[in-house]
């Protein structure tokens, strides 16, 4: 007999039976649902509907429920559908007319409302403990490779000179931007929506407050029918979770190119690549390629929850089971993802001198060259276009930079003395950058000692 069963005179189909039950997935709940359970019992016990000794019974019985879930003893069946009612359900065995109550003035409705924000303020905190790690990680290692020069890109083509360390410190501020974005979206999940019922609240004089106060949530809802209805919080936690795996897989992007055999600038550490069953000699990054696959299945857990609920009316519909394998798919993959990740950053290795090379063999000193004409009172469009012709220059003769001597550079513009040659060395670029947030070396110390205090707190 189903706890609905009583307005029924036939059986369910088994076929739906199978096709609606959410027990599968949804057993993932279980701990919030019992102590979801518990509080609420309290509360019945506090306003007279339940006795001391029912109250003790069903709290009892709900530990023993818990054992046999961890246990692997449980029996589940698509015929009790979700996990609120195998929980009730056992729970009725066990404790009889006591169990019988603890639905008092409650629906599934606002329970599954209730667990589903239980479990994201427990695994929110969680993945932002695992942000934590990767912040910590890249704060290490950026401040390991203070001093290694390498090239910034536009367009994936040579543009300035930066250092590995201001790379790094910018994929940091990615991350601790996902960290306090998750921060704001738990302060909206800390809402307590039992006591909404099914939809309308109750005539029982339930206690909110109370159940409020012993779950530990900021407040509690304050419309019925919004808090049945309303699955924003799981739209903002799959989003949370979509931008971190976004920024995860452009940082893969980036460092598969790193390592690829043409750039060589980093090398990934063998844990964390794989070998190919035909080619001796490979040697594949493959952690980062599937953090850059799984993050396009988070995003679209993301269209899923939205298209689910774009169309829904007013206001529990069973489409909203549907919430679930989405938020959970995208929750256990953000976690996954930011420890693989946090491996990786911990074990590659910069190649510090392909690196620098790489700056060497560029015209990207042309941008600084323009700035010291532009210093000397050349209007910067001008000096644009002079130093531009001096790289076509270059590039014709297939001369670098470097072996420019100021003879030639006085044919573009006689302005260019031999200080020139200093102002365009990659270190000393790396020394003159004045602005706030620039790739200088001392804007970068600044960061990585202002975010250590960040870290530490
Ligand atoms: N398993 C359901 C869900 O996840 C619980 C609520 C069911 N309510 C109902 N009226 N059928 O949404």
């Amino acid at each position: 007999m189903k706890p609905w069963g009583g307005r029924f005179k036939g059986k369910t189909d088994p076929l739906l039976e199978r096709f609606s039950a959410s027990i599968d997935y949804d057993q993932a709940l279980y701990r919030y649902d019992i102590e979801g359970s518990k509080a609420h019992t309290e509360m019945l016990n506090r306003i007279g509907v339940l006795t001391k000794e029912e109250m003790k019974d069903i709290a009892a019985a709900l530990d023993e429920i818990q054992k046999e879930i961890e246990m692997g003893i449980f029996t589940f069946s698509s015929s009790l559908e979700d996990i609120h009612m195998h929980i009730e359900a056992r729970l009725i065995e066990k404790t009889g007319e006591a169990g019988k109550k603890l639905h008092t003035g409650r629906s599934r409705n606002d329970q599954v409302s209730l667990d589903t924000r239980m479990y994201l303020k427990d695994q929110l905190k969680r993945v932002e403990e695992s942000l934590m790690g990767l912040l910590k990680g890249l704060l290490q290692k950026a401040e390991k490779e203070k001093e290694t020069i390498m090239p910034g890109y536009t367009h994936m083509q040579k543009a300035q000179v930066v250092t590995f360390s201001h790379y790094l410190m910018a994929y940091y501020y990615m991350f601790k931007r996902d960290r306090e974005r998750l921060q704001n979206i738990l302060r909206g999940i800390d809402v307590m929506p039992l006591g909404s019922g099914a939809l309308a609240g109750s005539t029982m004089p339930l206690d909110r407050d109370f159940v409020r106060k012993k779950l530990g949530f900021a407040r509690v809802s304050e419309n019925s029918m919004d808090s049945v209805s309303d699955r924003d919080f799981v739209v903002d936690a799959i989003y949370g979770a979509a931008m971190a795996m976004m920024h995860m897989s452009r940082l893969s992007e980036d460092l598969i190119i790193f390592s690829s055999n043409e750039a060589a600038f980093v090398a990934l550490p063998d844990a964390l690549c794989t070998g190919s069953s035909l080619m001796p000699h490979k040697k594949n990054p493959d952690a980062l390629e599937l953090i850059r696959g799984k993050a396009s299945r988070v995003i679209s857990d993301l269209f899923s929850i939205f298209t689910i609920l774009k169309g829904l009316p007013m206001t529990y519909n069973r489409d909203l089971q549907e919430d679930k394998e989405p938020l959970f798919h995208a929750i256990e993959t953000v976690k996954e993802s930011l420890a693989v990740m946090t491996l990786c950053i911990a074990g590659m290795k910069a190649d510090r001198k392909r690196m620098e090379r790489a700056v060497r063999e560029s015209y990207m000193p042309a941008v600084e060259m323009a700035e010291y004409l532009t210093l000397k009172g050349v209007p910067f469009r001008e000096a644009h276009g002079i130093v531009g012709r001096l790289v076509r220059d270059c590039e014709e003769k297939g001369k670098p930079f470097k072996n420019l001597t100021i003879t030639t550079l006085k044919k573009f513009s006689p302005l260019f003395e031999k200080d020139v040659f200093a102002s365009i060395d990659p270190q000393a670029i790396l020394k003159n950058r004045k602005t706030e947030g620039a790739a200088s070396f001392k804007e970068v110390e600044r960061q990585i000692n202002a975010e250590k205090v960040y870290c530490n707190r």
